[in-house]
């Protein structure tokens, strides 16, 4: 069956040749384009010079093709890089197990240059989401920590050197694991609390490996508190919000963010609204009001038009997430029926298909 879908788009996403799924003025009404425009260059960077963050585009679809799409040039480039970066990354933390010495220099060039690229590609939220795995979760997560600390860290209006130091302490946030057994960090089941102890020790581990080395106080904090809670509830030493460096306090939202949305050994990845769900719930206790309330504004752009499998088995398309974001937005399903989950309880969104 042929179906019209609108999938919201940034502007910087926005190709020649897309068609507006609706008409659109600006906010000071001084520039309209009727729906059905086709979309040029000129009309593009005329649409960025007005300052037009988002725009709706129509796309004619077959629903009968249940097939999920090839992945996009973007998507196939950040995958590899993606990768390539992880591999490096994997062989320096074997180095630090063994010869509890941190190559410095290389964990500097990854966070300056290689991850460069993944911080500045846009829709990257979506992009990680697709990234094929394998094994080890700890090279993974550090590697989406950065790149989640780059991108969250702009959204908070860091720049220069300060974000670089940023996304170094994304990178280095968990290298405390190095020096936690390895039956501890690849067991498959639930830890003991004994082991839970052990595990907690990364970020203590983690800062006596890098203090000596004359790195920023804003990355050992980072490295030292990411488990630390605003309530005092934290590790290890249950320090309350006022004494969490910033860089602590970020890197522990997009570390929650991003467990919660990756696979690991002993859980399957939920979706990023479950992981939203999860901010929401922990973000006037636990973590911090601003950071958390920024990167749910921001990451909301990004779920528009994700084609969600819903728990009763309907395929739908995310259509609106309200003013501030909710973790159970509208949907549209096949037949184009709009479903509001947030009066719906009894639904929910149990996997992502396509973003
Ligand atoms: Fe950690």
């Amino acid at each position: 069956m042929i179906r019209v879908i609108t999938k919201r788009y940034r502007i910087d996403e926005v190709k020649p040749g897309m068609e507006l799924a609706g008409s659109l003025i600006t906010d000071n009404d001084k520039f309209a384009l009727g729906e059905g425009t086709v979309l040029t260059d000129n009309l593009i960077q005329r649409l960025k010079g007005w300052g037009v963050g988002v725009v709706d585009i129509r796309h004619v679809v077959d629903s009968a093709d249940k097939e999920p799409p090839p992945l996009s040039e973007t998507q196939v480039a950040v995958s590899c890089g993606y990768n390539d970066t992880v591999g490096t990354l994997k062989r320096s933390f074997e180095t630090i197990r063994f010869f509890k010495q941190v190559p410095l220099k290389e964990m500097r060039e990854l966070a300056d240059s290689a991850l460069e690229p993944f911080i500045n590609t846009s829709g990257i939220l979506n992009h990680l989401q697709v990234v094929q795995r394998q094994d080890d979760y700890t090279f993974y997560h550090s590697i989406d920590v950065a790149v989640l600390c780059g991108v969250v860290g702009r959204w908070l209006g860091y720049r220069g050197d300060e974000l670089k130091d940023l996304v170094l302490a994304g990178l280095l946030h968990d290298i405390g694991k190095t020096q936690i057994p390895l039956e501890i960090l690849r067991k498959p089941g639930k830890l003991t609390p004994a082991e839970m102890e052990i595990m907690r020790l990364h970020t203590t581990r983690g800062y006596n490996l890098v203090k000596e080395l004359g790195l920023p106080a804003s990355v050992m904090y980072a490295i030292l508190q990411h488990h630390e809670r605003e309530d005092g509830s934290g590790y290890p030493i249950q320090v309350p919000g006022a004494k969490i460096h910033p860089f602590a306090k970020v890197v522990a939202v997009v570390d929650i963010y991003d467990a919660i949305t990756s696979d690991k050994v002993y859980s399957k990845k939920a979706t990023p609204f479950a992981a939203v769900e999860a901010l929401m719930r922990d973000m006037y206790d636990k973590l911090d009001p601003n950071i958390c309330t920024v990167f749910l504004n921001n990451v909301r752009d990004y779920f528009i038009g994700n084609v969600v499998l819903l728990s009763d088995g309907r395929e739908a398309e995310v259509v609106y997430l309200g003013k501030f974001i909710s973790a159970r937005p509208v949907v549209r399903d096949e037949n184009g029926e709009f479903i509001d989950l947030e009066n719906k309880k009894d639904l929910s969104i149990i996997k992502v298909l396509r973003t």
